[in-house]
C-alpha cells in the first residue's frame, strides 16, 4: 500500500474579454497570418481592468471543488502558481483562502513562471506525501497581459489570462503504476538562461516592468529539454511514452508541442492543445487544457497523463499521472 496524490476535481476560468489575432494588426506591424503560422494562436482571454489574478484562481477553485463534490472546509491547503500575484505580498493564494472562506489550513504561492504548475504540483503532491495535508487545490493563475509591452510585437500577440485548479486527495495505492494519482515527478531549472526570459523591473529594482523574450532561443531549449523531462517522469513511474494515454503540455507555441510529441514517439491524436483558443497562460496553461480536455471528453478516468512546461529561469519539468 502507498500513498498517491489523487486528482479529485478539475476546473477552470477564463476572464469574458476574447481578443483575436486581427485586433493586432490595427496597432502593430503583424498579421494573423504570422501569428497562427509561428505560434498556433488564433484568440486569447484578457482580464477587465479590475479582474486580478485571485479573482480568476478563486473562480477556477470554485469550478473545481463543484467538480469534486467538496466544500473549502475540506481543502488543508492551497498552492498557487503564478509570476501575477495581484500584489508584492501577501500571497494570492492567502487572497483565494479568504475569497473561498477557508479559515484553516495554510496558503502559498508557487513562482516557477510558465513551469509554475508542474512545480505546484510537485509541492503539493509532497505536502500530500510527507502527510501535511489530504486534501490540497493546487491553482495555476495569469494575468500576464498586465506584464505586455504593447509596442513588442515579438512577444505581445503570444500571452493570455485564465486560471486552472485541481483538488488533490490522499488515497492509498498499491504502489504500481495502475494507481490512479501522481506517479512521479520531475524538476529542474537552470539560472544561467536567466536573459533569455524576463520581466525587466521588480520590487527589489523598483519597477513592474515588461516580459522580454528571445524567443528562438528559447524554443531551442523547448523541444530537447521537455521530451527529455517527460521521459524521467515516465521512467521513474517505471512507464514509457508506449504507456500515455495524454500528453497535455504547456501551451506556448504548437510547433513546439508537435516537436516534443514527435521526439517522444506520439501522434498529436495524444496530445491535448488549447493553445489556439487561450495564448500562452503561463503557469495556468497546463490546469487550463486538463480541464478543457476532460469537458471535451478526452481525458477520462484511468487514462495515463504526462503534463510537461518550460520558461523563465530557465526552469522546467513533468509530472507523470493517472487520472
Ligand atoms: O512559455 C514560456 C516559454 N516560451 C516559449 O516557449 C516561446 C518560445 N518561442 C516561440 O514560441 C517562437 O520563438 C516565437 C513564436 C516567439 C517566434 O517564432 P520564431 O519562428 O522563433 O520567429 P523569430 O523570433 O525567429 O522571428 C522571425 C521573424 C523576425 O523577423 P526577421 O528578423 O526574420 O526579419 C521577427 O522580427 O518574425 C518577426 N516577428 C514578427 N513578424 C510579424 C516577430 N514577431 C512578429 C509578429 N508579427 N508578431
Amino acid at each position: 500500500m502507498a500513498g498517491r496524490s489523487v486528482v479529485v476535481g478539475v476546473g477552470h476560468y477564463l476572464p469574458e474579454r476574447v481578443v483575436p489575432n486581427s485586433e493586432f494588426e490595427k496597432t502593430l506591424e503583424t498579421t494573423d497570418e504570422w501569428i497562427r503560422t509561428r505560434s498556433g494562436i488564433e484568440r486569447r482571454h484578457f482580464a477587465a481592468e479590475d479582474e486580478t489574478t485571485s479573482d480568476l484562481a478563486t473562480k477556477a477553485a470554485k469550478a473545481a471543488l463543484a467538480d469534486a463534490g467538496l466544500t473549502a472546509d475540506d481543502i488543508d491547503a492551497i498552492v498557487l502558481a503564478t509570476s501575477t500575484a495581484d500584489l508584492t505580498f501577501p500571497s494570492a493564494a492567502t487572497m483565494v483562502q479568504a475569497q473561498l472562506g477557508m479559515t484553516k489550513g495554510f496558503a502559498f504561492d508557487v513562482q516557477a513562471v510558465c513551469a509554475g504548475f508542474v512545480f505546484a504540483l510537485s509541492n503539493a503532491n509532497a505536502l500530500i506525501l510527507s502527510g501535511q495535508a489530504k486534501r490540497v487545490l493546487v491553482i495555476g493563475a495569469e494575468t500576464f497581459s498586465r506584464i505586455m509591452d504593447w509596442t513588442d510585437r515579438s512577444t505581445c500577440v503570444l500571452f493570455g489570462d485564465g486560471a486552472g485548479a485541481l483538488v488533490l486527495e490522499e488515497q492509498e495505492g498499491q504502489g504500481t503504476a495502475d494507481d490512479r494519482g501522481i506517479l512521479a515527478t520531475d524538476l529542474n531549472s537552470d539560472g544561467r538562461y536567466k536573459d533569455l526570459l524576463y520581466v525587466d523591473g521588480g520590487v527589489s529594482t523598483q519597477s513592474t516592468g515588461h516580459l522580454r523574450m528571445q524567443g528562438n532561443q528559447v524554443f531551442r531549449h523547448a523541444v530537447e529539454k521537455l521530451a527529455r523531462t517527460a521521459e524521467v517522469a515516465l521512467e521513474r513511474a517505471g512507464l514509457t511514452g508506449d504507456d500515455v494515454d495524454w500528453i497535455v503540455p504547456h501551451q506556448a507555441n504548437i510547433r513546439i508541442i508537435q516537436g516534443t510529441a514527435k521526439k517522444m514517439g506520439l501522434p498529436m491524436e495524444n496530445v491535448v492543445v488549447t493553445v489556439q483558443d487561450h495564448g500562452n497562460t503561463s503557469a495556468a496553461s497546463i490546469p487550463l487544457a486538463l480541464s478543457v480536455g476532460k469537458q471535451r471528453g478526452q481525458i477520462k478516468r484511468g487514462d495515463l497523463i504526462v503534463t510537461e512546461a518550460i520558461g523563465g529561469g530557465l526552469a522546467w519539468g513533468a509530472v507523470a499521472l493517472r487520472w
